[in-house]
Formats: structure tokens, C-alpha cells, sequence
């Protein structure tokens, strides 16, 4: 995923969070094709050799003192991760750091005898004040033997969240509800009927807007493909597709765009039984299912305005007509289809190749790609389409 090249972040990396912190997020960064200058405060200096830096980012090392007497300027967005106290206090009182125009996000890391909420909120308030933005731990600690836990955003959160800083903010402000993954339409306290959906390409579309500056609504079944730990994404967990028709109705509303990308089961047990099923000694079983609800057609068909609505299509046969019926039936702006029986598309892959069918007739063809790529050109047809209506 090349999405960085061309633009430049200055990590500042302090204290022991040099240890468990530095690597990984360097390395993520610099895969995306971003150009890294890492500046180890004078506790990280004391931890880790003077070629670690240079070695992992590709550029000379910079110390703290350096960036305060020469200026912070030339970077796209500038991550203090982990942060100390002392640093960000030096952060607040330099002329070289107020004067910084690109975003400023800053981790806090916190020993575990200064972790509360109030000491959160505290620097919540002085981070915000100076215009930079705070990267909050979610569940994430960084142990250590000596330390214990420092409580600090993870790696991926703080990697998530510099994509979202240089990002292009082309969806700013616009809230998308995506739906994704599998439903599971359970049959008793043992048993469901779900599918293979492992939720990648609604999580992909989710990662892609999220970038992108939108706010998102992930309304997902029991999957197996990890969230992006981004702030703008709220999840959204249900289990059957009838859970997920309720909350996508109660949500939708208040979303200029929707895109229904799960793999909602179409059939549910007609009951449940509140005990495990006995087997018996009959060679065959008969599980009756009924109709869930369609909630793609239900978006499609809502009283008053709803948003630019985008559904999918996982076909296996006559892709193109059962496409287009399906966009006319749903009242859909946009369905995107895929051939789940080709190599590289559609469950469990990396990989997607989607047809798209737009409102008004036209079709567009795209290549086989990441679902990440896929997402971004869907992405770049809803920001056209929406324009137009
Ligand atoms: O009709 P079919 O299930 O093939 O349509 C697929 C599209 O409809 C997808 O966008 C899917 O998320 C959505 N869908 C839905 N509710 C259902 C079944 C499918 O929203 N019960």
C-alpha cells in the first residue's frame, strides 16, 4: 500500500517507548512509501545505539535539542509517541514547536502510577490548547520489566492515525454507515448458519474513508478480519441479520452516505431452541429457515432523503444482468459487483475485482487489486456521483 510517497513525518520517539514503540511504527510508515526522520529524545538516546535511528528510518538521526534550535518545519505531520511529560512540557513552552503549521499528534505514554482519567483529560486539554491532537490508549500498554505498564497507544493506533493526519481529506466531514461481514443466524445456543464473508473489504472501505478524513459507522457481524484502532471508525458489533437491519435503520439517518457491504444471511431458523438440538436417529435433518430482511432494499426504500447509497453483489453466475436488476430493485446509486467465483475476488483474498454499476446506466470495469485500492476508487466514484445529485 504506496500512499505516502512525496510526503515527510518527524517522529519524535522518547524515553523507554524507544523500545517497544520506534520499530514497528517506523517500519509501517516507511511501507507506505513516507519519508521518515526519526529525533530520539535524550532518554532515548540513552537506550538505544546512535545507528538504530538512522538504520530503521533510512535518515541521519536528529535529537531533541536539534529540532528546538534549527525549527520543526518541511514536514507533512509530525507524531511524538511515545511522550513524556517532561517533553511535552518542553514541547508547550518552544517558539520553534508553536510555530508548527502541519498536524501535531501526540501519545502520551503514562507510568501506571500516573494513569487516570483526570491526568488523561488534563492532557487532553493542554495538547489540544496549542491546536496539536492527542492519540488516546485505548486498551494498549507497552510492557515493560523496569516500567511496568506505560500506558500508551499502540504502534498500529498511532500509524492509523498519521495516515488520517496526512490524508486527503476529500470526505471531511462526511459520515459514512458501512455494513460488513457475515451475519450468524443462530439455530440454538450451539449452532448458527453464517458464511465465509471474513467482513475485509467493508473493514478496507472503513480504513479507506477513515483516511480520507470521513467519520464511520461499522455496522459488522462476528468477523474474523480486525478494525483499524482509528478514531473516526465507531464499530458497530451484531450478530444476526436481523440485529443488523435494526441498527443500521436506527443509524442510517444522520449518514450522507451508506455502502451495505456484508454478507447478510438470507435465511434464518424459523425458531430457536433455548436448549442444544438432540440428534436423533433419523440419516437426515431438516433445519426450516424463513426470509431475513433485506436492508439494502429497506435503505433504498426509506421515507425522506437517504444517503448516496451504495450495495454490493457477491454473484456466481450472469454477474452483469443480476447486477443491474439488483441496483433498479434496491433503488441504489451505485452496486458493486463481484464474480466470487474468479481467482483473486471476493471472499477471504487480499484481492477484489469489482464491476461497477452506476445510477443511469454507465458501467465501469476495474482491474483486479488490492480491496484497499478497490475501496479507494469506490470511494472516488461516491465523492463524483454525489456531487452530481
Ligand atoms: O440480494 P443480495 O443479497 O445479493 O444483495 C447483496 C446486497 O444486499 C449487499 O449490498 C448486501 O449487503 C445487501 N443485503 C442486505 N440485506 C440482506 C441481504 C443483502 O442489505 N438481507
Amino acid at each position: 500500500m504506496v500512499r505516502g510517497i512525496g510526503l515527510k513525518v518527524l517522529l519524535v520517539a522518547d524515553g523507554a517507548g524507544v523500545l517497544c514503540h520506534t520499530a514497528p511504527l517506523v517500519t509501517s510508515l516507511v511501507r507506505t512509501g513516507l519519508s521518515v526522520r526519526l529525533s530520539l529524545t535524550a532518554s532515548a538516546q540513552i537506550l538505544v545505539g546512535p545507528y538504530y535511528g538512522s538504520m530503521l528510518s533510512g535518515h541521519p538521526v536528529l535529537s531533541f535539542e536539534e529540532l528546538d534550535e534549527n525549527g520543526v518545519s518541511g514536514y507533512d505531520a509530525i507524531l511524538v509517541v511515545p511522550a513524556s511529560d517532561k517533553t511535552i512540557k518542553e514541547m508547550c513552552e518552544s517558539p520553534a514547536w508553536n510555530g508548527v503549521r502541519c498536524p501535531v499528534l501526540v501519545g502520551p505514554g503514562l507510568l501506571p502510577k500516573d494513569d487516570n482519567a483526570d491526568a488523561w483529560d488534563e492532557l487532553d486539554a493542554t495538547i489540544s490548547a496549542r491546536g496539536w491532537k492527542l492519540i488516546p490508549a485505548g486498551i494498549e500498554t507497552c510492557t515493560m520489566g523496569a516500567l511496568g505498564e506505560l500506558r500508551v497507544a499502540s504502534a498500529e493506533r498511532c500509524f492509523e492515525e498519521t495516515m488520517v493526519a496526512i490524508g486527503k481529506n476529500d470526505l471531511k466531514g462526511k459520515r459514512i454507515l458501512i455494513t460488513t461481514g457475515p451475519t450468524a443466524e443462530d439455530a440454538d445456543p450451539v449452532r448458527f448458519v453464517t458464511n465465509r464473508s471474513t467482513g475485509r473489504m467493508g473493514v478496507a472501505l472503513a480504513r479507506m474513508a477513515a483516511w480520507r478524513g470521513a467519520f464511520v459507522t461499522l455496522v459488522h457481524g462476528p468477523m474474523s478480519w480486525p478494525i483499524p484502532q482509528i478514531n473516526a471508525i465507531r464499530p458497530v458489533p451484531v450478530r444476526s441479520a436481523n440485529d443488523m437491519y435494526k441498527a443500521t435503520m436506527e443509524l442510517v439517518q444522520d449518514h450522507q452516505v451508506a455502502i451495505l457491504c456484508a454478507a447478510v444471511a438470507d435465511y434464518t431458523p424459523v425458531e430457536y431452541s433455548d436448549i442444544k438440538i438432540k440428534k436423533g436417529h433419523d440419516a437426515t435433518f431438516a433445519l426450516l429457515l424463513k426470509r431475513t430482511p433485506d436492508i439494502l432494499d429497506a435503505v433504498g426504500h426509506m421515507p425522506g432523503k437517504r444517503p448516496f447509497l451504495v450495495g454490493f453483489a457477491a454473484e456466481s453466475d450472469h454477474v452483469h444482468a443480476n447486477a443491474q436488476a439488483k441496483l433498479q430493485a434496491k433503488n441504489c446509486d451505485m452496486l458493486c459487483a463481484n464474480d466470487v467465483t474468479k481467482p483473486g475476488s471476493g471472499f477471504a483474498v487480499g484481492t477484489n475485482q469489482v464491476t461497477v454499476f452506476l445510477r443511469g446506466g454507465e458501467v465501469r470495469e476495474l482491474p483486479q487489486m488490492s480491496k484497499e485500492d478497490v475501496a479507494e476508487k469506490i470511494l472516488d466514484m461516491v465523492i463524483e456521483r454525489m456531487s452530481l445529485i
